[in-house]
């Protein structure tokens, strides 16, 4: 899901904004995955007006909440999906227009989804665009709400569902929840890492604050994409360092991966090491399509990939395999609910519920308890999430240390990240050394 090159050009770049009106129409009726949605543009699609494509469905579904609410109240029945497609995109442009304070755009903007409504519905839906559109625009320019409104007010402006943000105001208060619904709603810059230590840094990677991450400049996709394709550069946010850092792998280690696919920790992990070995375990699915591409890219490092699941047949699977049935050091990133990484991940607010802040803690104690098996005595193990709510994170390791399975093992250090503060992408890991 990239937006490398999505600048703000003409809307009527070509193809671009036909493609995102079908892919948004198809989202708004069946919710799809928004990753899976983008995967499915034609190829004849590329460059610019790829990105153009991508930038206006990823800001759809980012203020879709904002824009559906706006709509709400200037049409009494919405139109058919591909028509209210349209509408959603132009409210997107209006946003950004407002945020650029570029009012000489909102004309343009009307005039092009009325062209558009006409091609793709009927010329009596591009009537009701015209009518709607250029009330929308107002509707959403008024400024952001103060610091003291409720969640309801939030919600709406900030395009989140209330309850996470109830969710939020209990935890972190209304500062800091006011300022991780401004960070979600802000496009990601692009970061990555330059892997080719022996060629000097192309001119599109600009050093950052992080040590060993590098901005990708945007607009430059003609440049990246080769590199990618090499090897040389791993698109990654400055946080997924974070739970590898605390592990510390070093040369001639055994060091065990678990939940490993789609692999950027993999292979963070075996470029940290050098040398030693590195088994990457996962569930057989689509993901170890990618999870195996990245080990293939691997140097030095002797690498296994299993498909296997940790709370089944690890056991069994890693003997099958003849390799180690203990590791100096075992890294479990668990699945999450990802509220660390929604600027990112921008449908995951759509798609989380309450429950799932039960449901995955639950899980994630059980693979926890599993991963804990696998630590040879002496080892180290550290637990990460990309979350930042500590159902998931410091309860789920209190709650392991403080069963008769945790005993060995003594917590080493952690590193909880919020976005507002670290100005990356949200998480924790910590790390549990095994003593007994
Ligand atoms: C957060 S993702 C891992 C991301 C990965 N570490 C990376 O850096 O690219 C969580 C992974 O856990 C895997 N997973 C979930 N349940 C599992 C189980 N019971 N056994 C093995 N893997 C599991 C999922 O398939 C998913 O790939």
């Amino acid at each position: 899901m990239s937006a490398l090159l999505a600048a703000k050009s003409d809307p009527a770049s070509a193809g671009s904004w036909p493609a995102a009106a079908n892919l948004v129409a198809t989202w708004l009726e069946r919710r799809e995955r928004v990753d899976t949605l983008l995967e499915s543009l034609p190829r004849s699609l590329h460059g610019a007006n790829r990105a153009r494509c991508q930038h206006l469905v990823l800001g759809v579904v980012r203020h879709f909440g904002r824009i559906e609410a706006a709509l709400g109240r200037l049409i009494a029945h919405p139109p058919r999906f591909s028509t209210r497609a349209v509408l959603f995109i132009a409210g997107f442009e209006l946003i950004e227009a407002a945020a650029d304070r570029d009012d000489g755009r909102i004309a343009k903007i009307v005039h092009h989804a009325v062209e558009q409504t006409k091609s793709l519905a009927s010329p009596a839906e591009a009537r009701l665009v015209n009518a709607v559109v250029r009330k929308l625009a107002p509707a959403l320019a008024r400024p952001a709400p103060t610091l003291n409104v409720d969640a309801e007010e939030l919600a709406e402006y900030f395009s989140h569902p209330a309850w996470l943000i109830r969710h939020w105001l209990a935890q972190f208060g209304p500062e800091s929840t006011r300022a991780l619904l401004e960070w979600n709603q802000q496009p990601a810059p692009i970061y990555g890492r330059w892997r080719a230590d022996a060629e000097p840094l192309p001119d599109f990677l600009k050093p950052t604050r992080w040590p060993g991450v590098l901005e990708v400049e945007s607009g430059r996709w003609p440049d990246v994409e080769p590199a990618l394709k090499a090897g040389k550069l791993y698109l990654q946010d400055p946080s997924t360092r974070i739970p590898v850092a605390l592990l510390a792998p070093v040369a001639g280690e055994a060091v065990l991966d678990l939940c490993a696919a789609p692999g950027g920790k993999s292979l963070l992990l075996a470029d940290t090491m050098k040398q030693g070995r590195l088994v990457a375990v996962d569930l057989p699915t689509v993901r170890l399509d990618r999870l195996k591409e990245n080990l293939s890219r691997v140097v030095g490092v002797e690498v296994a990939l299993v498909q296997a699941d940790l709370l089944e047949n690890i056991g069994v699977v890693l003997r099958e395999h003849r390799l180690p049935a203990v590791f100096d050091a075992v890294l479990l990133d668990v699945p999450c609910s990802n509220t660390g990484v929604m600027r990112h991940r921008i449908d995951v607010k759509w798609r989380l519920q309450a429950g799932d802040f039960k449901k995955h803690p639950q899980q994630q104690l059980s693979l926890l308890h599993a991963a804990a098996r696998l630590v040879a005595p002496g080892g180290r193990l550290v637990y990460s999430t990309c979350s930042i709510d500590p159902e998931e994170n410091e309860r789920v390791v209190a709650a392991f240390l403080a069963s008769k399975a945790g005993g060995p093992f003594v917590a080493a250090g952690q590193t909880l990240s919020f976005p507002w503060t670290s100005g990356h992408d949200g998480g924790a890991a910590f790390r549990l050394n095994r003593v007994g």
